[in-house]
């Protein structure tokens, strides 16, 4: 039989029908840091599983104890291991390092790398150019078996840090090879109120989408602002 347009087996996917991630626990390696701590927070505050992660257990252990909400901590290697979504939340400056140093930790989790490398002078932020072509293309470089996407670039960890605010009002662009994992990334940037995780390509478009960071700040420093992003008519 040949099928319809409005037939089921025609339907195209909707794109907003995305996982269920709520079970799924998600690491964060350098989850000390500002942005990994902001991420941990609302994460954890939307019903999910956080392991804070960091060179030094104890450190990792006090950051956890600071947030509560079953936050737990550990070494990054053990955060890795115990994590089925592990977000890199580490300097540019120990991204190569650090992942290298994981590799097998890694092996078969869903990798989320939101490091923007940037410089600064004294004309302000800009992009720098890494030799794979982006922080998530790096990543994938050096872990072959994780499947890695890219998102959470263009958030402010001064607003997911602020417990007055309820709701993050930006898009998440994530980015990625795998509908399936991109889609997980969708989903857990969904859970936090105010936020949507929206699709924008595959791994070579991520250099684009650090870059853009350099501009945000300037955004930031000119208005005294902590700007997002929305993507418009999607
Ligand atoms: N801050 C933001 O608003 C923001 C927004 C979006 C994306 N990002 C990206 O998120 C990443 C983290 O940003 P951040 O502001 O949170 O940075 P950060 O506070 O300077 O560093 C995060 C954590 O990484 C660990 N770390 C520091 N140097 C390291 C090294 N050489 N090797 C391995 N681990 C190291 C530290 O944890 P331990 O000492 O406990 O190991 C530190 O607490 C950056 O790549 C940034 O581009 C940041």
């Amino acid at each position: 039989m040949t099928s319809t347009a409005s037939s089921p087996a025609s339907a195209p996917k909707d794109p907003w029908d995305l996982p269920d991630v709520s079970g799924l626990v998600v690491g964060v390696l350098g989850g000390t840091g500002d942005q990994g701590r902001g991420l941990a927070y609302r994460l954890a505050k939307a019903g999910q599983k956080v392991i804070i992660g960091s060179r030094a257990a104890d450190r990792a252990h006090a950051a956890a104890a600071e947030l509560g909400l079953g936050v737990e901590g550990a070494d990054n290697a053990e955060c890795a291991r115990r994590s089925d979504i592990v977000i890199v939340a580490v300097p540019w400056d120990g991204h190569a390092k650090t992942l290298e140093s994981l590799r097998a930790e890694l092996a078969g989790k869903l990798v989320v790398d939101c490091v923007n490398p940037l410089g600064f002078d004294k004309k302000g932020a800009y992009a720098l150019k890494p030799e794979e072509g982006s922080a998530a293309e790096q990543a994938a470089a050096l872990l072959p078996e994780s499947r890695v996407a890219a998102a959470f670039h263009h958030l402010s960890a001064v607003l997911l840090q602020d417990h007055s605010i309820d709701e993050i009002d930006t898009d998440v662009m994530v980015l990625g090879e795998e509908r399936a994992d991109v889609e997980i990334v969708q989903a857990l940037a969904g859970r936090i109120p105010g936020m949507r995780g929206v699709f924008a390509g595959r791994l070579r478009g991520a250099h684009q989408v650090e870059a853009l960071v350099a501009n945000l700040i300037s955004v930031n420093r000119r208005y005294k602002a902590h700007a997002g992003l929305r993507v418009t008519d999607v």
